[in-house]
């Protein structure tokens, strides 16, 4: 049963993200399953998927490091409790001041993804007399079988050092004076549910760790495989949880990790998409000339995946006050609907054609799987405030 029907949504303030800590404990006790199964593996949260503190706190509490983007993610994460040692810093376009804060925090690696950058990382360190450890984000070149504009391990994404090129980094960073080398770094998109696609990664991981050994380039200390773990986003509420045995198993039985390695993975919609909820409100149904429209108070400005990526989120008709008291919602048919928002924008529409119980003006709606890449992405256009949050627990 869902942490949010028709009887939990009453009251509620709408648009406002509903989250359900007991799946994410549950979500977190999974993980820690599949990798108390192997003495040398990490799981750093991508905190890009879902910053609200509470949420934070709690997988920092839970003993997870954190993958970082930016200077204001190292600050989150430091003041959620995440352990400096356990913070990676990855990202195509590090400021001056976030390369600085990163290293005052002595987190425990920069992903590092060009020539120029390492070269501005081992200057600053200079200036700081410090060491920035390392880890060199190779692009694989290894498709990932999702949506375009969330791939990121092919030749032609902007992510990354090329393969051919990384000797020749690994050796340049051995010749500066204030970076240390200690791994490897690579991910190759997100929402991806074919384990073939983690399972090539890791054989080209192998590849290049065999290339590195026979130039007699040390081995490194840790592997870094990223994230991309999918979710079910047509049936949250029977798959809550993704399937943490099959990506670790494959990384398991794949990747070949030297002596003393560790492996490093950096989930992030897999351990809050189905936590979270968006819940909105019927505003108006309106009869277009060839459609009808449920006209809700939530938009793209809450929720910019369906917009940005024409993903599809489950959407539930939970009901208004006074149904629930007068009885069953079901009671009342099913009609098809265009489910949008207020926005200005033709793309502001959270579902096409799709059918729920007859919609009035008042009822609840839930919008699924809005845990990941929800209010971490949410903007004030149309100078809408943002929604609230509401975090609820019963265990
Ligand atoms: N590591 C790196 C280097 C990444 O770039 C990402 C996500 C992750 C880990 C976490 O990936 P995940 O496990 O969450 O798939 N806004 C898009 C997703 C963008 C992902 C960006 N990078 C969406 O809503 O689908």
């Amino acid at each position: 049963m869902s942490t949010v029907d028709s009887k939990l949504a009453m009251g509620l303030q709408t648009p406002c993200y509903v989250y359900d800590l007991d799946l994410l404990d549950e979500t977190l006790r999974r993980i820690r399953n599949e990798l108390n199964k192997h003495a040398n593996y990490h799981q750093h949260y991508a905190i890009k998927a879902n910053t609200d503190p509470t949420v934070l706190r709690h997988i920092a509490a839970a003993g997870f490091g954190a993958d970082c983007v930016s200077g204001g993610e190292i600050r989150a994460a430091l003041a959620a409790g995440f352990a400096p040692s356990e913070i990676s810093f990855a990202g195509v376009g590090k400021a001056d001041w976030e390369i600085r804060l990163a290293i005052e925090s002595d987190i425990e690696c920069f992903n590092v993804e060009s020539i120029a950058e390492l070269e501005v990382i081992n200057s600053i360190a200079q200036q700081m007399n410090a060491t920035a450890r390392v880890c060199f984000r190779i692009n694989p070149d290894v498709g990932a079988h999702t949506h375009a504009n969330i791939t990121t391990g092919l030749a032609e994404n902007k992510f990354g050092i090329a393969r051919e090129d990384m000797q020749k980094v690994v050796r340049l960073a051995g010749e500066m004076s204030n970076v240390k080398c200690i791994g490897l770094h690579f991910h190759i998109g997100s929402q991806i549910l074919d384990m073939t696609d983690f399972r090539e990664l890791c054989q080209r991981v192998n590849e290049l760790q065999d290339e590195l050994d026979a130039a007699g380039i040390p081995t490194m200390s840790i592997i870094n495989v990223g994230g991309g773990l999918g979710v079910d986003y047509d049936d949250p509420d029977d798959h809550p949880y993704a399937d943490f045995t099959a990506f670790y198993d494959t990384i398991a039985q794949t990747l070949k990790l030297r002596e003393g390695q560790q492996l490093i993975t950096e989930l992030g919609r897999a351990v809050v998409a189905q936590m979270g909820s968006l819940v909105t409100k019927v505003l108006y149904v309106k009869q277009g000339s060839v459609k009808q429209f449920v006209i809700v108070d939530a938009g793209m400005t809450d929720l910019i995946r369906p917009a940005l990526y024409g993903a599809r989120h489950r959407i539930e008709n939970l009901g208004a006050e006074d149904t629930t008291e007068s009885g069953d919602i079901s009671a009342r048919g099913t009609a098809t609907y265009d489910v949008v928002g207020p926005i200005c924008e033709s793309s502001d529409v959270f579902a096409t054609g799709i059918t729920l119980p007859v919609a009035k003006r008042g009822d609840y709606i839930r919008i699924c799987s809005a845990g990941a890449y929800g209010q971490t992405m949410a903007s004030q256009y149309n100078t809408r405030p943002l929604p609230n949050v509401v975090c609820r627990q019963n265990n």
